[in-house]
């Protein structure tokens, strides 16, 4: 179906490489809103740019699904723990407006920090218990900064079904336990990890990685492939997760944040290989930080 423009942009409004772009809540509702009148399924995929074919794949399948499509494109200051990597953030609204085009994207949200954080902003959304483990542990503040936008950006967009990779697959768990706990009214569907040829996940950080580095990079997926046909093979966790992180080191990891084997709905640490089980790591290169998941089954 052939998208049409937003039926009508507020002043301040712009086109991005002909993708109508909103900067404002209100905006975006009145553009929502005959949509839904209408009876269209929204889908939403929320980013925060420099798109690749990972971001893609959800707009793809938002496509698939819905009448109507909305990207949100909000670099959120409350989910990165050091500023100078909010800082060197990469951004091309130019090329990420040209490839929504591109897909058929409906509309572009891209509000300013003023328009999600006014200066009073005062509320926060913290999920328990799935916050507690991997990237929540070493990157403390992430997952609510998370949370709280995601909350927003569902409230503000109100569409039908929104969309995350399972390349940050404790954000997903995290969005669906808020989605669940707060009654907010929509689905949340989970795309799988889009990699590179080399098996390496594809991130917007991607671009920080030196040639050398790009090739030792796709050792982080290879080796959890390994451990995840080892514990199948009836290989012992500890052992297995233990030689994860040297294999790491060796293939060139400066630094390893976790290997770890939990389960795929609730996050719990698990001993043995059982069904649902998924292994997840993070680790550096240089200044980069790599995560990746893999499920054992
Ligand atoms: P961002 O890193 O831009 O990712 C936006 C969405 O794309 C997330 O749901 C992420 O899981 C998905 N994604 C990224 N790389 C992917 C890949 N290789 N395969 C599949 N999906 C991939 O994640 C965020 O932004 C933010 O935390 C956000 C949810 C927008 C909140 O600020």
């Amino acid at each position: 179906m052939t998208p049409a423009p937003a039926r009508k942009m507020a002043s301040g409004d712009a086109l991005a490489a002909g993708l109508p772009i909103v900067r404002r809540t209100d905006d975006l509702r009145a553009a929502v809103a005959p949509w839904r009148q209408a009876g269209h399924r929204v889908g939403l995929v929320p980013t925060m740019g420099a798109l690749h074919d990972g971001h893609m794949a959800l707009v793809r399948q938002a496509k698939a699904d819905c009448e109507r499509v909305v990207v949100s494109l909000f670099l959120n200051p409350k989910q990165f723990d050091a500023a100078a990597d909010l800082a060197r953030y990469p951004r091309d609204l130019a090329a990420d407006s040209a490839m929504l085009a591109a897909a058929g994207v409906d509309l572009l949200f891209a509000p300013e920090t003023s328009e999600m954080y006014p200066n009073d902003f005062a509320t926060t959304v913290s999920v328990a218990g799935l916050t507690d483990c991997l990237c929540a542990k070493t990157r403390p503040g992430h997952m609510t900064g998370v949370a709280t936008v995601v909350t927003k950006l569902l409230l503000q967009a109100q569409p039908d079904i929104a969309y995350f990779g399972e390349k940050d697959y404790q954000q997903l768990l995290v969005v669906r336990r808020l989605v669940r706990d707060l009654c907010v009214p929509v689905r949340i569907a989970a795309v799988p990890v889009v990699r590179a040829a080399d098996g390496l996940a594809l991130s917007s950080r991607n671009v920080f990685l030196t040639p050398k580095q790009q090739q030792q990079a796709p050792a982080l997926y290879h080796v959890l492939r390994t451990v995840a046909g080892r514990l199948l093979a009836g290989g012992d966790t500890a052992t297995e997760l233990a030689w994860a992180r040297t294999a790491l080191l060796s293939a060139g990891f400066d630094k390893v944040d976790y290997v770890e084997l939990r389960h795929g709905n609730t996050l719990a640490p698990q001993a043995h290989t059982e069904p649902q089980a998924r292994l997840f790591a993070a680790a550096w290169l240089g200044q980069v930080r790599l995560i990746d998941n893999v499920p054992v089954c």
